[in-house]
């Protein structure tokens, strides 16, 4: 059958799966859940998010947080239903069928690729900071991307460049390297966040949360979107990463349990760090002052308390934490691609598993290369926003599926199943379309270029390669 929505049945998807190394466990997808979620969303884009939202900004967080619980309830029903790599876009394949599938993958390459060149600008921003702290100064054209700050000349952003080609590197080696060096990183990144909580609460003035909301749940200045939504479409950037979890049934050892429990207790324990790291942040500075510190406004709290020496050690977890993001994204990317490519929607290329190291090490550098010079060319706004688009797009479709599978597939086993159906995905579906009338309409028209682009290869390449032609 030719069909557009020509679909796959469990059996079929379990038959492709490769032997991966299983070796993953419930506290290792929980370490690369937290290792994928805390990152430039709480350690930059807070910043901005302040701007927008003043301290109701926690709430923006909230919001965010929610929208991302009730899809994660999806991801976690799905997961366990279809424990096989490829994420959201092998579930699609289940749900909805080829073309829908393909759309998804083509997102979760804007998620995956995008969101990490979004990071890796992110992990710029300390490291040039942090660095000139110690007296080495990298020269200023070789920060940003062009057009980032008015009135100062950058070319090229180089650390972001050369983090991602050393990332790209250590993850085209292998899953155990990256596990063991995920964990360490993480435990450090939150060791740092609760030594920030611990020093600075106490500086917290309650009358700098007041007025809470200046510029309530939506408003435009300037033809610009201000208010507690427009912030949580921003920093909703925060919560990306859970979904990565999902990407590495595979390796996962008993998945239809661990997958589910990865997912929700990763997203749960960012969640509490998050509220209670904004409330101290909007606390402690009043939110206007976060305009001189959009690169690192949690260095504002510090720079207001006086605690440099503490200032040096979030900035070092910061990076440390934006590094394990990176680990997680790169490795999340690397797999959609070798879904897509074992489906033959993307070439050959991608997918081959290489023997030395077991994983696909061609298609990680090819796709970690682009990454890198998407990061060293774009400006973290745009990357963030254009990013968050296309993951709450795949968000929808994922809970759409999860609704349409019950229905009619209620015979699958489920380890996991999202409580109170139709209610949670379909909460879920209105928590992210809201997101997205939050964001600016200059995303909207560069998310429709990328999936127009995405049609191009679907019909020019990929309907013609479909492993499923031979079936
Ligand atoms: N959630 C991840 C971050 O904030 C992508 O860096």
């Amino acid at each position: 059958m030719n069909s557009l929505f020509r679909k796959k049945s469990i059996d079929e998807l379990m038959a492709t799966a490769t032997p991966l190394k299983r070796t993953l466990k419930t506290k290792d997808l929980t370490f690369l859940g937290i290792g994928a979620i805390i990152g430039t969303g709480i350690f930059v884009l807070t910043g901005k998010g302040a701007l927008t939202a003043g301290p109701g900004l926690a709430l923006s967080f909230l919001i965010a947080a929610i929208c991302c619980g009730f899809a994660g309830l999806c991801y976690a029903e799905f997961a366990s239903m279809a424990p096989v790599a490829g994420s959201a876009y092998t579930y699609a394949y289940m749900a909805f069928g080829e073309l829908v599938a393909f759309i998804i993958g083509w997102d979760l390459i804007l998620e995956y690729a995008l969101g990490s060149a979004t990071v890796s600008v992110g992990w710029s921003g300390y490291i040039v900071n942090l660095l000139d702290n110690i007296g080495i100064h990298i020269p200023t054209v070789l920060t940003a991307a062009a057009g980032t700050t008015p009135g100062v000349t950058t070319i090229f952003n180089l650390p972001a460049f050369f983090i991602v080609m050393l990332i790209t590197g250590i993850v085209s080696m292998g899953v155990n390297q990256t596990k063991r060096l995920n964990d360490i990183m993480v435990m450090i990144k939150l060791a740092v966040i609760i030594l920030f909580i611990l020093f600075t609460f106490k500086f917290v003035d309650p009358s700098n949360w007041k007025p809470f909301s200046p510029y309530g749940w939506y408003s435009t200045h300037d033809g610009v979107a201000s208010g507690i939504i427009p912030a949580a479409s921003i920093v909703f950037f925060s919560f990306i990463g859970f979904d990565a979890v999902s990407s590495s049934a595979e390796e996962t050892i008993n998945p239809s349990k661990t997958l589910p429990r990865g997912i929700l207790l990763s997203l749960l324990i960012s969640t509490i760090l998050y509220i209670i790291m904004t409330m101290i942040m909007t606390g402690v500075v009043k939110y206007t002052a976060f305009a001189n510190y959009l690169n690192a406004p949690v260095l504002a709290v510090l720079a207001k308390t006086g605690q440099t020496w503490l200032s040096i050690i979030v900035s070092l977890g910061a990076i440390i934490g934006m590094t394990t993001v990176l680990l997680v994204m790169i490795y999340g990317q690397s797999r959609i691609l070798y879904s897509m490519s074992r489906d033959g929607l993307f070439p050959k290329f991608f997918g081959e598993v290489s023997k030395k190291t077991q994983t696909p090490f061609k298609g990680t550098w090819f796709i970690g290369t682009l990454t890198a010079i998407a990061g060293g060319l774009i400006n973290l706004n745009i990357l963030a926003e254009l990013v968050n688009v296309g993951t709450l797009t795949a968000f929808i479709l994922v809970s759409a599926g999860t609704l349409v599978m019950r229905y009619t597939h209620p015979e699958i086993h489920r380890g996991f199943k999202a409580p109170g159906l139709p209610v949670v995905p379909i909460i879920s579906i209105l928590f992210c379309l809201t997101l997205i009338a939050g964001l600016n309409w200059e995303t909207w028209v560069r998310f429709v270029i990328w999936l127009l682009l995405g049609f191009i290869v679907f019909f020019g390449y990929s309907r013609k390669h479909s492993a499923m032609n031979k079936l």
